[in-house]
């Protein structure tokens, strides 16, 4: 073989062997067999001291060529090499673009049934009645005896109880079944403040209040569930009367729905702790409900023996109660048709209210 044919054969071998590596590493041992130190290419590069002028400029040339083709060869593996590196390391890192992304965590939002709580207390509130909050564990005498609910009557148990541990036999715990109790609590409370007025017979001020909050009842379906909202309203004075119950109820109604040609209707009734005793039904004139009547709330005049156990004359204070159902009315406003759903805690529900 030709000397040039030799030279051609180890650039072609050279550049085969560097192809056949998989690092740098690798093809940094496979250089050394024709550039390092003790090389092929440099081995020869040293001979030429031993030859005439003449051959040692042609023979270098073509050394030279050799050496910068492997050297060519070389560079183009390295730059391979190191493609293939970013490659895989582009690949193990990659990001799925076409997935959905992920939300920050949003400040979330107040249950429906808290906004319909809200617009009933900001309603109330600019029509001068207090908001209070009372215990939902009761005792009998709040919830039933002094609501004027005697020991055998049958609205004890038109109730379905969730009694609790506590109390005795004769007065027992129970977990309140609605939030009338709160109408004498929050009585007492303001008789207590004004006695001073009380007992030199001046005129104590009215007493305007609403109380919403939990209530428990045995019962549960669509529409029924055991824990339930109930929002009390109570308003004592000299002069309150059934009028005034029709006047401050219709403005609720009508605020709340935001619907100025809703119509209320005043239907007989009976509730141990008023009389005469009303239900309180809305029609409205447009929309899915248009038409039908539907419950909102119970409501009265409050017995006589009510303002006694209140702590007040009967012949003297006299006023109206009402009882609505927030849970009603949240599912009413927002075409809502299972009640479950308030407290399933199904997030894509209540995000809708946010
Ligand atoms: N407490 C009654 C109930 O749970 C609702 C009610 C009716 C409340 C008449 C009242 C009222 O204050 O006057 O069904």
């Amino acid at each position: 073989m030709s000397d040039e044919s030799v030279l051609e054969e180890w650039v072609s071998q050279a550049r085969s062997s560097f192809e056949a590596t998989l690092s740098p590493a690798e093809l940094e041992n496979a250089k050394a067999l024709y550039l390092g130190k003790s090389g092929r290419l440099t081995e020869l590069m040293k001979g030429l001291s031993a030859l005439s002028v003449e051959e040692k400029k042609s023979r270098g040339a073509a050394i030279n060529q050799a050496k910068q083709a492997i050297e060519q060869a070389l560079l183009e593996r390295r730059q391979a090499l190191a493609q293939a590196e970013l490659d895989a390391q582009l690949r193990a890192e990659a990001l799925d673009v076409s997935l959905p992304g992920r939300q920050r965590a949003s400040g979330g939002g107040l249950h429906p049934v808290s906004l319909t709580l809200e617009r009933i207390e900001a309603i109330f509130g600019s029509m001068g009645f207090d908001v209070a909050q009372g215990p939902e564990i009761e005792t009998d005498w709040f919830n039933f005896t002094a609501l004027n609910t005697p020991e055998d009557h049958p609205a004890r148990s038109m109730h379905d109880t969730f009694y609790v541990e506590g109390g005795s036999e004769q007065a027992p715990n129970l977990l309140r079944t609605h939030t009338s109790p709160m109408q004498i609590r929050y009585a007492v409370q303001h008789v207590k403040k004004h006695r001073a007025l009380l007992e030199r017979g001046a005129l104590m001020p009215e007493i305007r209040v609403i109380a919403p909050g939990r209530t428990y009842r045995v019962d549960s379906d669509a529409t029924h569930s055991p824990m339930f909202h109930q929002c009390e309203g109570l308003w004592i004075g000299e002069n309150v009367s059934f009028k005034d119950l029709k006047v401050v109820f219709t403005d609720f109604c009508r605020t709340f729905f935001e619907s100025h040609d809703l119509v209320l209707r005043f239907r007989p009734s009976f509730f141990p702790f008023t009389e005469p005793s009303a239900e309180i039904d809305i029609q409205f004139s447009s929309g899915p409900l248009a038409g039908r009547w539907l419950e909102v709330a119970g409501s009265g005049q409050v017995h006589p023996n009510v303002v006694r156990n209140m702590g007040l004359d009967p012949e003297r204070y006299i006023g109206f109660a009402f009882g609505m159902g927030p849970d009603r009315l949240t599912m009413l406003r927002y075409g809502v048709n299972d009640l479950r759903m308030f407290f399933d805690g199904d997030l894509r529900f209540l995000s809708q209210f946010r």
